[in-house]
């Protein structure tokens, strides 16, 4: 059976993604910072475990709770996007500090935590979700802005080209993909996509994912995306 682990599973994309995930038959482990408070994520999850991806003990933590279990999809989808660093010239430090360690070392520190856990399974996927907000290309074509969020993830996109090729080794393909702009509490009620399709096409792309795309920026569809 493979075996899928989604962070930051209790809400949007992480729960749309959890759910189709049970329902293609997957045993579905979903992360919470509050397990506690996470009912939706109790009923369709298989094992929920505590995970602050901003925090490097609960990271340890999540480890030594799976133990060798072997883990065939991780997808590092917690994320934040706090707009007090939006601008350099009303920037709050702390906040951008956040946005870094929760956005980019979060799911650097959580692979690097998991990858023998990846590398024990069949899939041997490694699946970061970003944004195209985290391309430089089109950012240098429209509306600049939300300067913490943009470099939180372009990093967490050179962050995956680099571990692309450092865990290729291992077998494991690592993919960032952009989950389109969606209705979350993240994405705001003006989103033109809605979570349930979002997130049948972030999976539909996980399904067909081969180790030929290992290092790839794509869409929800699995289109390539721009650097
Ligand atoms: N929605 C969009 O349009 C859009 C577009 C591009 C990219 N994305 C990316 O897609 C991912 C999911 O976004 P979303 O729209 O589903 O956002 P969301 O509705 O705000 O949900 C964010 C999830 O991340 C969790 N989280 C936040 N900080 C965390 C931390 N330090 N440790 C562990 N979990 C943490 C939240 O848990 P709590 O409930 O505990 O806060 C929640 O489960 C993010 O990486 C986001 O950047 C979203």
């Amino acid at each position: 059976m493979t075996t899928i682990l989604i962070t930051g599973a209790n809400r949007g994309l992480g729960l749309g993604m959890a759910r189709h995930a049970a329902d293609r038959g997957y045993h579905v482990i979903g992360t919470a910072r509050n397990p506690g408070q996470a009912d939706e994520l109790q009923g369709v999850a298989s094992r929920v475990e505590q995970l602050d991806t901003s925090d490097r003990d609960s990271i340890d933590a999540l480890a030594k709770s799976l133990g060798d279990t072997p883990i065939d999809i991780l997808i590092n989808n917690a994320g934040i996007f706090p707009h007090e660093c939006d601008d350099i010239n009303e920037l709050d430090v702390d906040t951008f500090e956040r946005v870094i360690r929760t956005n980019t070392l979060g799911p650097i520190l959580t692979t690097k935590a998991l990858m023998n856990n990846i590398a024990a399974s069949g899939r041997k996927l490694n699946v970061s979700i970003t944004s195209n907000l985290g391309s430089i290309t089109d950012a240098s074509k429209g509306q600049m802005g939300f300067l913490g969020y943009r470099t939180s993830k372009a990093a967490l996109n050179m962050a995956n080209a680099t571990i692309a090729h450092q865990l290729k080794g291992k077998g494991i393909t690592s993919v960032v993909i952009h989950p389109g702009w969606v209705q979350t509490d993240m994405g705001g009620p003006q989103a033109p996509l809605q979570p349930e399709d979002a997130t049948r096409h972030i999976m539909d792309t996980i399904d067909g994912l081969t180790s030929e795309q290992n290092g790839h920026f794509v869409d929800y569809r699995g289109k390539p995306m721009p650097w």
